[in-house]
């Protein structure tokens, strides 16, 4: 497989980075996971706005723009002969000495990585998954803002090592308030009396690409939705829940800490939600 580093793509034994790079040291960059069907990567200029909404808000000047970054996550595709892929664009502060201050770095450390694309089973669609709430909580949006999509990610790992010890899909963790924000690597959306509902990005989580669509695919379908706070009483009290994100789609959750939801089975509005998900992504894809 090949690789893109810095400037160049190379054989992925030679992609190899820096021990003194920032990234390593302090977890200090930031990512996207990006996902290309067919060979065609969907909602690309949303994940493009995302990483530099990262980067900016962490001080970091992407060393590319938008039209280049297109260029090289195409050229990875094409030169691994991927059409179902999952690409990952990571940005670090790049290599310098040790020490905190950024500027101890010249260059960001730019690699983008292409690798093919297992789809989930379906059977995993069809049953739904289970989830718990973890003890560890979202990271303060006051002291790393959860919308900063960063190579720090050890708030994550914790609650995902929780949801792993109990035989979960995701571990939801909540914020200082004790809401709902979000699952490790996923947003969460419950169904109560028919309304969508899922935490705001104020509850202190990632504003999701995924998320933002079902939103849109909400509101075309005539669902009441809203951006809210979410306990976990509405979490165990839903009709339906599920979670979203880029690898993932939209998949149902049925179960939240062993109990139950709804009759424990996918809920009809995730089920056309889905739908409506992946007839966007078709039309999308059939170049409409
Ligand atoms: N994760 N929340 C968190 C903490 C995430 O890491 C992600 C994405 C999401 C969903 O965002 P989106 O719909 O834009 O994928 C929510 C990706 C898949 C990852 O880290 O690999």
């Amino acid at each position: 497989m090949w690789v893109y580093l810095n400037d160049k793509f190379v054989p992925q034994e030679e992609a190899v980075v820096s021990v003194f790079d920032h990234g390593f040291l302090y977890g200090d960059g930031v990512y996207e996971t990006l996902r290309a069907y067919r060979g065609r990567v969907f909602k690309l200029a949303e994940h493009l706005a995302r990483l530099e909404r990262s980067a900016s808000r962490i001080q970091l000047r992407l060393p590319v723009g938008p039209e280049r970054l297109t260029d090289l996550v195409r050229e990875a595709l094409r030169r691994n002969q991927l059409s179902d892929s999952y690409l990952r664009i990571t940005v670090s502060r790049g290599t310098g000495e040790i020490g905190l201050d950024p500027a101890l770095c010249k260059a960001p450390t730019l690699v983008i990585i292409a690798r093919p694309f297992q789809p989930y089973p379906e059977s995993i669609y069809a049953e739904g998954v289970s989830v718990i709430v973890a003890r560890t909580r979202r990271n303060l949006p006051e002291a790393l803002p959860p919308q900063v999509k960063s190579l720090n990610f050890l708030n994550n790992i914790l609650a995902k090592m929780e949801a792993k010890a109990a035989g979960a899909h995701e571990a939801l963790m909540l914020n200082h308030r004790g809401d709902i924000t979000e699952g490790t690597t996923s947003n969460v959306f419950v169904v109560q009396e028919g309304r969508l509902r899922t935490p705001s990005v104020e509850c202190g989580i990632l504003d999701g690409i995924t998320r933002e669509l079902v939103l849109q695919l909400a509101s075309e379908l005539g669902v009441p939705s809203e951006e809210t706070r979410l306990t976990v009483e509405d979490l165990t009290r839903a009709e339906e829940c599920f979670l979203t994100n880029t690898t993932q789609e939209v998949l149902p959750v049925t179960r939240v800490d062993g109990r139950m939801i709804g009759d424990g089975r996918p809920g009809g509005i995730t089920r056309r939600l889905h739908a409506s998900f992946r007839a966007c992504r078709d039309r999308f894809l059939d170049g409409a």
